[in-house]
């Protein structure tokens, strides 16, 4: 489904009000039934969701953002000539700011053809690839409102693609999704096409921690609106005074664990699904992992998944590394 919006730039939405309902009751209804209940995390972004994770950048003791940041700042230029890409792939670009440097880098050395972002979260895409279609009008633009766990098809399919996949949500996958996601992404590619993915890294607790868990509450804030996802959609009754976000690393998976602990025994009815769900008092329900990776671990998972490493960069305070492969 194409349709060609007045700000210049193509949409493609493969998420439809009828996909979106259908999977959604899928998702949950197989991860609320669990006995390690679970939520999978494409649905924290709706809109407010979306808002949430913006200010969760913009904090200090989120410090993944702006060492990213730092990174793909400094290497920029580096990246374009060493992929030597015109059509740049976002996925799960969210709000694509880190990605400007990277844009410029390309546009100064004209060899930008066209940048597509690929995001389940329309409203950010939307008015993302608007701003970018202002600052590079040359370029084409196009907005892929689809999930990358399903529509990795829908990317353009033509010139010398860079595909860019920041803000370590690689991560937010478990390990053998992991590597289910990069074989798909890889079997996507074409002799020549590149990966530019970032990661975080494995560091001291208490800062791992501290991002996780900020004193102002934004990021229990975005873990709860996952319920208010839930009651708007599915019409779920959960009250959101009842849960308690927990967010604590994992020292053997070397993952942040994140999840909602309710606070005392009780019953929540799902309409949509004609399901009743029974919470104990202190039983956690997760939502999402943040794994945090070692070099030599990022090298293995590129390699097994069929990419040759190009290069491999830090920031100064090695807190976070971005990683250039290519298929050969
Ligand atoms: N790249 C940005 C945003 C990271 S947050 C940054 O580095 O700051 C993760 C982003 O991935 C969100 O915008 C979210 O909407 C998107 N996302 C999560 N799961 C997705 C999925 N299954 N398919 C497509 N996008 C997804
Ligand atoms: N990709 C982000 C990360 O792993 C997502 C994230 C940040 C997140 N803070 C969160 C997810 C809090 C759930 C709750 O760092």
């Amino acid at each position: 489904m194409i349709k060609q919006i007045h700000e210049g730039f193509t949409v493609d939405l493969r998420l439809d009000e009828e996909w979106i309902s259908r999977s959604l009751a899928t998702d949950i209804r197989t991860g609320i039934t669990k006995t390690k209940k679970s939520l999978p995390p494409k649905w924290f972004y709706d809109e407010l969701g979306s808002e949430l994770f913006d200010k969760i950048t913009q904090l200090n003791e989120y410090y993944p953002t702006e060492a990213e940041r730092e990174i793909l700042n400094i290497q920029a230029a580096k990246i374009a000539e060493i992929s030597e890409a015109d059509h740049l792939i976002e996925l799960g670009s969210g709000s694509s700011d880190k990605t400007r440097s990277i844009l410029d880098a390309f546009a100064s050395s004209n060899q930008l053809d066209s940048f597509t972002a690929f995001d389940v979260s329309e409203e950010i895409l939307l008015s993302s690839a608007k701003q970018i279609k202002q600052r590079y009008p040359d370029v084409n633009v196009r907005a892929i409102v689809g999930d990358f766990d399903h529509h990795l098809d829908a990317v353009p399919q033509t010139g010398k693609r860079l595909f860019i996949f920041l803000g370590g949500t690689i991560g937010n996958f478990e390990p053998e999704a992991r590597q289910r996601f990069l074989s798909s992404l890889t079997s996507q590619l074409k002799t020549g096409d590149s990966l530019l993915l970032g990661t975080d890294l494995v560091k001291e607790i208490p800062r791992l921690e501290l991002a996780y868990n900020d004193p102002d509450g934004v990021t229990a804030a975005f873990n709860k609106n996952i319920l208010s996802v839930l009651n708007k959609n599915l019409g779920a009754n959960f009250d959101i005074e009842k849960f308690d976000h927990v967010a604590r690393f994992d020292t053997d998976r070397e993952w942040i664990d994140i999840g909602l602990r309710s606070r005392s025994d009780q019953e929540i009815y799902i309409e949509r699904l004609n399901l009743m769900v029974n919470f104990l008092e202190n039983e956690i329900m997760r939502t999402e992992i943040s794994a945090k990776f070692r070099p030599e671990g990022i090298e293995q998972e590129l390699t097994a998944a069929g990419l040759t490493i190009q290069n491999f960069w830090t920031d100064s305070a090695n807190d976070f590394a971005v990683t250039l492969s290519t298929l050969a």
